[in-house]
Parts: C-alpha cells; structure tokens; sequence
C-alpha cells in the first residue's frame, strides 16, 4: 500500500507515468468511467477547501466511485478532542483511500502510520501540498510540451505558501530549472527550501523583490496568494497582502510564450483583467487538478 505525502513519494519515472495517465484521462473520458466502480474515496477536510476536496470528489465520481467526508474540523469529532490517529482507524473501515488536509504540518504523515488504506495529504499547515504539485506539473508540460529547459517565476508569499515548497521540490528534479523567486524580504522561501533542496542540489535562482524585473526572462509565472490564515499579526498581513498585483501593464513585459498560473484561490494578486489573455492559465490549471487526482486515485488503489 503507498500513500501520497509528499511530490518526491514518487519518482520522477512514476510521476511521468502519472501526467500521462492524466493526459489519456483528458483525452479520453469516458473510457475510465468505471474503473472504480464500488470503490470509495473519504475526504477528510480540516481547513477551508474548494479546489482540492471538490476536484477530489469529481475524480471519484467520474471514475464510478463514490465520496463520503466532512470538510470542516468543526463539523467532525476532532470539534470534541478525537485524534488523527483515531479517525483515520475508524474511516479505514469506511473507505478504501483518503485524502486529508489539516493545518497542522505532518498531520497526514500521522494518519498514513496509523492508515489501512492509502492516505493523501491534500496540503499540511505551510509544508506541502503535493497534489497540488501533480496539477502545476501537468498544466506546465501541457502548456509548454516539457519539464525541463525553463525558468519559472515563484512571486508573492513564497514562505507561507505549501504550494510553492513542494514546486520548488518537485522541479528541481529536471533538467535546467531556473527559478526566479519574487517577494517581499518577509515573505522569502524558508531557510530549508533555500538551502537543503535550491542550494544542495546546485539548481540556478535569485531572490527578488521586483516583478517587473524578473518578467521579460519567465516562461512560466506561478502567482501565490499572500496566506493571511498562516500569519501571526493582522498587521503584517494588511501591510503584504497587495504586494503584487499582475496586470495588463506587466504582462506587456512579458513573453508571448509565458504562461501564468496560479493555484488559486486568488485575491487582488491576478487583476481579472487579465482573465482573458491567452496566456492567463489558471482555471485551466484547476481543470487539470480533476484528471491528475483521477490519475493519482487509479494509481494508489492498483486500478486499470
Ligand atoms: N489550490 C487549492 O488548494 O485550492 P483550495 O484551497 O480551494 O483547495
């Protein structure tokens, strides 16, 4: 039995399989709409979700299988003191794999040790999300027909943002990734990012505070909301949270090839006037997190 707690549970290999599996998904829906006929897919939800619990269950309904979940800590037993340890017992009597986000770093690795069934951490606290990495990497190969050979803009709450450290993880596994990592001096990636997976691993970046600057060299620009639920001092929070704000002006600094994503939810970081331009990627991206899940499911429960 495997679980999924993190982008590099899976080879780069057994990724590659995954994003071409998602890609015949794509292609070729209704041939998989019974692979999981009689299974069932618990979503344990104990943070706010739209994209991930929802395209969750939409990968399992599509595959023929069934949901069952709650997606709130309030509207469960962890409201009266259960454990992780204890629910993930109990549902692994319920459900046949499950998929489970908590603000607590580390919580799905507590559920896969105590699990009978295939656990997928659905994003921990600011650690990871790797699900959610499985998508950006599919919308990047489709956008752009590769993994390698690109330099990719990480801008705004690169500390806080889970999405951007399992990226960072997953990409620095091609070949000739440059990253471009824009933010405020406050909001840098952390100390482990920069030094154990950038540095350790010889990949070429530079930090920096302008957007402006960083634009004309990216071929992929990967916008992040500033995590007001991770910050300490509201304060803080209002003075960031519009640190950037993509729009008409700065894409026309941009590459005609440029793609930008965004792993949403957006606040004011993305302008909607942009919504329109042909290189505004970003709800296509949260299509892709439907058939990369269905991708994921098939491949945790041995599934054809
Ligand atoms: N991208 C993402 O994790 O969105 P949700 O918080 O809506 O699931």
């Amino acid at each position: 039995m495997r679980h999924l707690l993190n982008p590099l549970d899976f080879s780069v290999e057994e990724t590659g399989q995954l994003l071409d599996l998602a890609k015949d998904i794509e292609e070729n829906l209704p041939k998989y709409s019974h692979v999981c006929d009689g299974k069932k897919l618990a979503t344990l939800f104990y943070e706010p979700s739209t994209r991930t619990r929802l395209s969750f269950e939409a990968a399992m309904l599509n595959l023929g299988g069934s949901v069952l979940g709650f997606s709130s800590a309030d509207s469960s037993s962890a409201a009266k003191g259960e454990s992780v340890a204890d629910t993930i017992r109990v549902l692994s009597c319920y459900a046949d794999i499950c998929a489970m986000r908590h603000p607590k770093e580390g919580a799905p690795l507590v559920a896969a040790n105590h699990s009978s069934i295939p656990v997928i951490n659905a994003g921990d606290g600011g650690h990871q999300h790797p699900t959610q990495t499985l998508t950006d990497l599919l919308s990047i190969r489709s956008l752009k027909g590769r993994l390698n050979d690109l330099t990719i803009g990480l801008c705004g709450d690169l500390k806080f943002g889970r999405t951007v450290h399992s990226l960072i993880n997953a990409l620095v596994r091609y070949e000739n990734i440059k990253f471009i990592l824009i933010s405020p001096p406050e909001l840098r990636v952390p100390e482990y990012i920069r030094e154990d997976v950038l540095k350790a691993n010889n990949i070429e970046f530079m930090e920096m505070d302008s957007l402006d600057e960083a634009m004309p060299s990216l071929d992929i620009l990967y916008m992040t909301r500033v995590q007001k639920e991770r910050f300490f001092n509201e304060e803080d929070y209002i003075r960031l949270k519009d640190c950037y704000i993509l729009d008409k002006k700065k894409m026309k600094l941009a590459k005609q090839d440029m793609y930008v994503l965004h792993p949403l939810p957006r606040v004011n970081e993305i302008s909607v006037e942009i919504d329109e331009d042909p290189r505004a990627a970003y709800f296509k991206q949260a299509k892709y997190g439907v058939y990369v899940r269905m991708a994921l499911i098939m491949t945790l429960l041995e599934v054809k």
